[in-house]
């Protein structure tokens, strides 16, 4: 192909030109598209740009993120900007850490087939299907640790055949863990103590009096950790 040669992509059923070096969300951009829904982040993390596609010829339903997944000829492409999967209430101070609570929230989790298409679906490669069995046996800091990565895109929902709303089990695995379980960052404690105190008071006044150009030259002479 040449270098400048332009590839067609159909996005939502109509067909485009497009260069091939672009993400999907480019080339809808490129192809006139103004993106104001499915779209957050643009690097991967917010989950915004799920994407469904198929490559004509291949019978396969694939899944990507919009801003990462880069064109190929003859694509498929449908947004999946927002699923909506079941979403609890709940107040994390009310709540114990321990296995019922999840069982409780999320009775439906129980359901699991153990299918293993929402790992398949997953943009993050995450172990979904590992995490939702972590979370039937009610192992919250397991669930917490396998989903760590999740963006909330919502893919694993979409193919869940028992209608599970995976990440939304998951994210209450990670709040519990979060707020009950993990090690408590003493660092964290400590640092807390002191903005409470009143040690930076004076720094950041003197910081908000100074004018634009001195900012940033203290910002290019800042402490750099070594790469
Ligand atoms: S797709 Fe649904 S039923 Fe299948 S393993 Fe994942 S959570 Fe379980
Ligand atoms: S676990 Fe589900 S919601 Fe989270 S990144 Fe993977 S597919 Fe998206
Ligand atoms: S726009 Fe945020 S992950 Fe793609």
């Amino acid at each position: 192909m040449a270098e400048n040669e332009l590839i067609p992509v159909y996005i939502m059923g109509k067909r485009y030109e497009v260069p091939p070096s672009l993400t999907i969300m480019k080339a809808m951009e490129y192809a006139g598209y103004v993106l104001v829904r499915g779209v957050g982040c643009r690097g991967g993390f917010c989950g915004a740009c799920a994407t469904v596609y198929r490559v004509k010829g291949d019978e396969r339903l694939r899944f990507g993120l919009a801003c990462q997944t880069v064109v190929q000829p003859e694509m498929y492409l449908g947004q999946i900007p927002f699923f909506p999967a079941q979403h609890a209430t709940y107040d994390l101070d009310e709540l114990k850490p321990e296995p019922a609570t999840l069982w409780k929230i999320y009775p439906e989790l129980l359901r699991c087939l153990g299918c293993g298409t929402c790992t398949k679906a997953c943009p993050q490669s995450l172990d979904v299907k590992g995490y939702m069995a972590s979370a039937m046996r009610g192992d919250i800091s397991a669930v917490a640790n396998k989903s760590f990565d999740c963006i909330m895109c919502g893919l694993c929902a979409a193919r869940c055949p028992a209608e599970e709303s995976q990440y939304n089990i998951a994210i209450l695995a990670r709040r519990l863990h979060g707020k009950y379980l993990a090690p408590k960052p003493l660092h964290l404690v400590k640092r807390i103590a002191e903005i409470k105190e009143g040690k930076f008071v004076a720094a950041i006044t003197e910081l908000k009096s100074v004018d634009k150009e001195t900012l940033k030259k203290r910002y290019a002479e800042r402490d750099i950790e070594p790469e």
